[in-house]
């Protein structure tokens, strides 16, 4: 029999890919999702590319009794939960919102897997957790904080999973802490649709190519980096799907609660994706040097030599393949799913 996996969010940019891999793989995907920042074409896109297809509920993770009868009807094995807001600036702006969202939805879910008598549990966390770190690159071990009302719900509802599986050591919990997932599906025909404009660096490079945006704002050129330019760990979002796929693995193994860091422990600069992306494009990127973005921190990799050894997961996309994916289905989509 298949293993059959619930994936929450599962119409968004990580969760559509993750479901590729997953299909790909010969898992079976039930997907809920209440589309509040995605498009029901991602999954359509989904199935054309795989040849498979994937049961899709259109319903808000809130609504408990709708989530309590797809747990009846379906028989989950596992649970991958990706649904959640996920703009910081706008959870600086109406936290209530986000915290609702984020932490009922965890909860719900974790009623209606209590109830199902459902134990595996992946879980979408964040390099954000680490908060300002003490120093580069990051292990799992490192002090967690949070700086804004969107890090803080990833922070409290790893607390929650932690209280859950110390209430009950059968349930097997990986809580994978992404750092910045960029680039696209292969095929150019999904990837990441940013509502209004976009806050990450990679999906606007990718609108000022196509020229929807004028020039981009790199924000800060004074941090203590190699050109001044904040550093990031940029993870290709196939890379971070397998990782999902490792992580499933690993729970039926019964690990019990397990956190790991999925990045590629590499860091570039602002700068150095402008010039990656000008290279994947062939297009010149303007770019205007402004003040730094306030909340920013100036350098974040990873060390993910735990996901190495324990999931037999490693990063194998660099920098330039994650532009060159970005920019194909950047120009394939000038505008995203509609
Ligand atoms: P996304 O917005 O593309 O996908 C999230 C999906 O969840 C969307 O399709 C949205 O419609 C759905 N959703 C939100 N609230 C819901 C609810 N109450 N009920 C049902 N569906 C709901 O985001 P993404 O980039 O794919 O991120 C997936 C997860 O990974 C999120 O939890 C996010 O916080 C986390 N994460 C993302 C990044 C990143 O940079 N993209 C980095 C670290 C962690
Ligand atoms: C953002 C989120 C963080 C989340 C992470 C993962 C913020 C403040 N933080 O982190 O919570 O976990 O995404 O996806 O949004 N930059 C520019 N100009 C731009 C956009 C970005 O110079 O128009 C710079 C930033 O200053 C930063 C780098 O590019 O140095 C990456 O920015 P971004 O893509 O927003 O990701 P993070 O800030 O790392």
């Amino acid at each position: 029999m298949k293993e059959k996996v619930l994936v929450t969010g599962g119409a968004g940019y990580i969760g559509s890919h993750t479901i590729i891999q997953l299909l790909m793989s010969n898992y079976e995907v039930v997907v809920i999702d209440n589309l509040s920042n995605s498009k029901e074409a991602s999954l359509k896109r989904v199935e054309e590319i795989t040849g498979k297809s994937v049961k899709f509920y259109k319903v808000d993770l809130l609504d408990s009794e709708k989530v309590d009868e797809i747990f009846t009807i379906e028989k989950i094995d596992s649970v991958i939960h990706f649904a959640g807001l996920k703009a910081v600036g706008e959870s600086v702006e109406i936290p209530l919102k986000y915290y609702h969202n984020n932490l009922t939805s965890t909860l719900v879910l974790c009623e209606a897997m209590q109830k199902h008598n459902v134990k595996n549990l992946v879980f979408s966390s964040s390099a954000t957790v680490y908060g300002d770190p003490a120093a580069v690159p990051i292990t799992e071990d490192f002090p967690l904080s949070a700086t804004n009302p969107y890090g803080r719900s990833k922070l409290v509802i790893e607390e929650i999973l932690n209280d859950l599986y110390i209430s009950d050591n059968s349930l097997n919990i990986a809580i994978l802490r992404y750092f910045n997932p960029v680039g696209a599906h292969k095929s150019g025909m999904i990837g990441e649709d940013p509502n209004g404009i976009p806050n990450n660096l990679a999906p606007y490079i990718a609108q000022v190519a196509i020229c929807k945006r004028d020039a981009l704002k790199v924000f800060g050129n004074d941090y203590n980096t190699h050109d001044g330019t904040g550093v990031r760990d940029y993870i290709h979002v196939t890379d971070l799907a397998d990782g999902h796929l490792r992580a499933l693995e690993k729970l039926n193994e019964k690990p019990g609660y397990v956190v790991y860091n999925l990045g590629t422990g590499c860091g570039y600069s602002v700068l150095d994706v402008v010039k990656a992306f000008e290279k994947a494009s062939g297009k010149t990127i303007p770019y205007q040097l402004v003040d730094r973005r306030a909340g920013d921190i100036a350098t974040c990799y990873a060390n993910a030599s735990k996901a190495e050894k324990e999931l037999g997961w490693k990063a194998t996309r660099g920098i330039d393949e994650m532009c060159e994916d970005t920019w194909r289905w950047q120009k394939m989509n000038p505008n995203g799913f509609e």
